[in-house]
């Protein structure tokens, strides 16, 4: 983790300064704009995007938390944050047993904080069910968190890292979001399940949180060499236009080596293709989210 702060520190040098810290004179700070990463399908770069879209955020001055929602911590580990039994995570804060300023920790990356998840989220699913909203259980702790108004702890951005599934842990991040971004695999079967999603999304829409909007969705794990690769980019933008992303994320070896050391892509190779596309990523987010605020 020091190891961390230290090349974090570093790293910080190297990028704008913050735009957007803590607001003086105790005055309310703006509600975060709350991003669900999701899709229902395992391996499609969620996880990695949640972390490393996250920590470009964080790069250009904005205050960031990533949630993690998935029982597999791959949020978290992926961030250095050390995952032990016994302690309070993203499941008791569900459960109401731990509001979300009692189990956020520092990444140890300027800006970035994350709520981190324990194997005990298996178990949330079946918990929940008999639970006083139970679908609303993460909406209302993060608007618990904005009441509190502390500085130390006010975002603009949060991210939810959702698991690979269309349950109520995922139920509860779209009903706690303004906005889904969805990781899409350049692969074959890369609109398999899309519509299923949106279908969800249009259900959490009508029932239970009317604000949801489609951010937009990322192809990820873009493969030049592979003709397959832009033929299904081509599709995705055929049926899905401007919801698509201008920015690609490659297929790149760094990006699958960084979490083995407990660290984003922007800090572990700050100058490799994976890195800069996270961070054209979220330049392009947030020009999308100006623009929506403008609407
Ligand atoms: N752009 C990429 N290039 C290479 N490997 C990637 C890329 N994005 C994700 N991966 C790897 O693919 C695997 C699945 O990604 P992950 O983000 O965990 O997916 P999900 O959260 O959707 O299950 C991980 O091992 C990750 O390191
Ligand atoms: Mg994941």
């Amino acid at each position: 983790m020091r190891a961390n702060a230290t090349r974090a520190a570093s790293f910080s040098k190297s990028v704008r300064p913050p735009v957007s810290d803590p607001i003086p004179g105790g005055l309310p700070a703006p509600a975060p704009r709350i991003l669900a990463v999701a899709n229902q399908k395992g391996g499609v770069g969620k996880t990695t995007t949640a972390i490393n879209l996250g920590t470009a955020l964080a790069a250009v001055g904005e205050r960031v938390l990533i949630v993690d929602l998935d029982p597999q911590g791959n949020a978290s580990t992926g961030l250095g944050v050390h995952r032990r039994g016994g302690q309070k995570s993203t499941y008791h804060v569900l459960m109401g047993e731990a509001s979300l300023r009692n189990v956020i920790v520092d990444s140890g990356i300027p800006r970035l904080h994350c709520a981190p998840s324990t194997m005990d989220l298996l178990g949330a699913e079946l918990e929940l069910a008999n639970i006083d909203r139970k679908t609303y259980r993460l909406a209302d702790a993060i608007a618990q968190l904005c009441r509190e108004n502390d500085p130390e702890r006010s975002y603009t951005y949060v991210l939810v890292d959702c698991p690979p599934s269309l349950n109520l842990l995922t139920i509860n991040s779209l009903s706690a979001a303004d906005a889904i971004l969805v990781p899409l695999q350049c692969e074959f079967f890369a609109l398999e399940g899309l519509s299923q999603l949106i279908k969800t999304v249009e259900r959490v829409k009508t029932n239970l949180n009317p604000r949801l909007t489609i951010q937009g969705v990322v192809l990820t794990m873009f493969d030049r060499r592979n003709n397959l690769s832009e033929q299904v980019a081509e599709d995705v933008r055929s049926v899905l236009g401007d919801k698509v992303y201008q920015t690609v994320i490659p297929r790149n070896v760094r990006i699958s080596e960084a979490p083995s050391h407990g660290k984003p892509v922007l800090l572990y190779d700050n100058a490799c293709v994976g890195s800069q596309a996270y961070i054209r990523l979220a330049s392009e987010i947030i020009r999308r989210e100006r623009e929506l605020r403008a609407a």
